[in-house]
């Protein structure tokens, strides 16, 4: 039932969890652009740009079941029917989500339905907002002799899910500006200085991406004073300081387009 992506269009019947990338078009894989090439039917995100979408062909039917924040359980429900119904019904049904679908993308949520229903179905990697956020702002998650190890924790805790912090050199947190407070006193609780360099990185990757940087006992005024916005993660760790010498994208960048 679970087939490996070994390249080709995609196929009727079939749901395709897709990875769009981070926001700058560039990033989409070679995959991702032929799937959603021949689809019928994407089932897409919020955090995904119109030049990822320009690439599904004009009679494909787009679905933005796009959420703010987290939705209630039922709206993830109705996304798993639909992507359900729709491949019963023989379409070519393309999953798309922003980043990686398996990085806090709720796409194993997705697979575990598709396989439950007997529904085939392909995972296709996107280029994480996690790793592609700092590279664009000049800041690596491991150096030599800075950081040897990078934990991805969630701002969000659902339910159940542990308050503590792993021990890693590099922390990148995700979803983590409404509750920065919160992250702060997690993060302090797990052994970290105030004096701890952070990063803030709004809109990564797309044309407009910002990052601030301070300490990680002012994370709260850092992103108030800024009016920092979601989609944004914060890094915290030494590597920050590297961000000076390494920041490399323009302020303002020409949007990169995908060729058909
Ligand atoms: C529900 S998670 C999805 C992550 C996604 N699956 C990924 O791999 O990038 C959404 C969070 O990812 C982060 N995020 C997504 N896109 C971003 C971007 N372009 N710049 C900065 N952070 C981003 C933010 O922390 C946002 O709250």
């Amino acid at each position: 039932m679970h087939e490996r992506g070994v390249g080709g269009q995609s196929r009727p019947g079939h749901v395709y969890l897709v990875g769009a990338g981070p926001g700058d078009p560039g990033l989409l894989t070679l995959r991702a652009a032929e799937l959603l090439r021949t689809a019928d039917v994407v089932l897409v995100d919020h955090l995904v740009s119109a030049e990822v979408l320009a690439l599904c062909p004009p009679g494909a039917a787009i679905i933005d079941v796009g959420k703010q924040g987290h939705g209630p359980h039922a709206c993830q429900r109705e996304i798993e029917d639909r992507l359900v119904t729709e491949a019963r019904a023989g379409r070519r049904v393309v999953r798309l989500k922003g980043g990686d679908p398996l990085i806090f993308g709720r796409g194993s949520e997705e697979a575990l339905a598709l396989r439950r229903a007997g529904v085939p179905y392909e995972i296709v990697p996107g280029v994480s907002s996690a790793l592609a956020a700092p590279a664009y702002a000049g800041i690596p998650l491991t150096a030599r002799g800075i950081a040897g190890s990078v934990a991805l924790v969630t701002g969000h805790l659902a339910c159940g899910e542990p308050a503590s912090i792993p021990a890693a050199d590099t922390v990148v947190v995700m979803m983590g500006i409404a509750n920065a407070g919160a992250v702060r006193e997690r993060l302090l609780g797990a052994s970290r200085s105030p004096s701890t360099p952070v990063a803030v990185i709004e809109r990564g990757t797309w044309c407009d991406q910002r990052t601030v940087v301070g300490e990680l006992g002012g994370l709260t005024d850092l992103i108030d004073a800024n009016g920092i916005r979601a989609p944004a993660l914060i890094v915290v760790g030494e590597v920050v300081r590297l961000h000076r010498e390494l920041d490399w994208v323009p302020t303002v960048r020409p949007i990169s387009s995908t060729k058909q």
